[in-house]
C-alpha cells in the first residue's frame, strides 16, 4: 500500500503502527487515530518523538465491554456455552440432580484487576448481584460512589471467586496472569479476560484448565488472535470464549466511529485532539 502522501491515518488494534510504518506515511503525518480505547497497538513513543498526536476513544465503549465481561462470568459459571453444545449434540437424556453444576454468582467475591472506567462499571453490576468486590489497581485510588475494596495483587487472586482482567497492556502486564497467578487462584475460581490477550500466559492458562485447577475461563481476547483452530485451549469444555467482540453493540461502535472521526479530523485541522494519548506533542 502506498502511504506516501499519507496526512493522516486511521488504524484498527489489528494494525501495528511503529516508527518505520510512521515514516513511510511521510512527514506530512498529522494524526494517528485509533478506533479503540486501547492503544498498545501504536508505538506511542515514536509518535511522541515525531511529533504526531495519537487519538483514541475512551468511555465510548465503557458499558458494552462491562456488560460483556458480565456475560461472560455468568456464561462460564453456570456453564451456558457448554449446555447449549450437550442439548444440541442429542446428549440430553434426562433431568439430572447433578447436571452440569455451575459455580454462584450471588454473593461470590469479585477481584477486578484493574479499576478504571471498565472494571468500575463492571463493579457496579456486580452489587446487582450482592457480589463483594475487590480491586487491585496502582494507579486508582478507591471510588467513594463504588462499593469496592482495594487489595494487593496476591491476595486478590487468592480472595476472588471470579477475577476479572481490565488493564492495558504494557510490558508490566504482559503475562500478568501466568502459572504462578493461576496457582495462587482458588479450584472453583472462573478468570475473565476482555483486556488484552497476552495479560495472559495462554500455554499456562490451558495447564490450568485442563487440570482443573481453576473451575473456568472465559476470553475475549486471546493470543494470538485470533487462535489458530488447532490450539489445544479450543479443546477443553471450561472454557468460554469469543472473538474480541465486547465493544460490539450498535451503540459503542457508532461512538467509537464519531470519537475516532473527531480526532482525525481535529488532527487534519491541526488544532487539538479532543482525546490525545501523547499530549505531550502539544509542549
Ligand atoms: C478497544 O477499544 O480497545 C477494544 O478492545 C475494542 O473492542
Amino acid at each position: 500500500e502506498d502511504r506516501t502522501n499519507a496526512s493522516v491515518m486511521e488504524t484498527l488494534l489489528t494494525d501495528k503502527i511503529d516508527g518505520e510504518v510512521m515514516d513511510a506515511a511521510g512527514a506530512g503525518l498529522k494524526v494517528i487515530s485509533n478506533y479503540a480505547v486501547g492503544f498498545d497497538n501504536i508505538d506511542v513513543d515514536a509518535a511522541t518523538a515525531r511529533g504526531i498526536p495519537v487519538g483514541n476513544t475512551p468511555g465510548a465503549l465503557t458499558d458494552a465491554t462491562a456488560d460483556f465481561a458480565f456475560a461472560l462470568l455468568m456464561s462460564a459459571a453456570r456453564r451456558i456455552p457448554e449446555s447449549n453444545r450437550f442439548v444440541r449434540d442429542g446428549r440430553w437424556k434426562t433431568w439430572g440432580p447433578m447436571l452440569l453444576l455451575g459455580t454462584d454468582i450471588q454473593g461470590a467475591t469479585l477481584g477486578l484487576v484493574g479499576f478504571g472506567r471498565i472494571g468500575k462499571a463492571v463493579a457496579r453490576r456486580a452489587t446487582g448481584f450482592d457480589m463483594r468486590v475487590i480491586y487491585y489497581d496502582p494507579n486508582e485510588k478507591p471510588d467513594p460512589a463504588i462499593k469496592a475494596t482495594p487489595v494487593d495483587f496476591e491476595t486478590l487472586l487468592e480472595e476472588s471467586d471470579f477475577v476479572s482482567l481490565h488493564t492495558p497492556l504494557t510490558p508490566d502486564t504482559r503475562h500478568l496472569i501466568d502459572a504462578e497467578a493461576l496457582s495462587r487462584m482458588k479450584r472453583t475460581a472462573v478468570l475473565i479476560n476482555t483486556s488484552r490477550g497476552p495479560v495472559v500466559d495462554m500455554d499456562a492458562l490451558y495447564e490450568a484448565l485442563r487440570d482443573e485447577r481453576i473451575f473456568a475461563a472465559a476470553l475475549d481476547v486471546t493470543d494470538p488472535e485470533p487462535l489458530p483452530t488447532d490450539h489445544p485451549l479450543l479443546t477443553l469444555d471450561n472454557l468460554v470464549i469469543a472473538p474480541h467482540i465486547a465493544s460490539a453493540s450498535h451503540t459503542a461502535r457508532g461512538n467509537m466511529a464519531w470519537m475516532a472521526a473527531n480526532n482525525l479530523i481535529a488532527g487534519l485541522k491541526g488544532e487539538r485532539l479532543p482525546h490525545c494519548v501523547n499530549p505531550q506533542v502539544y509542549g
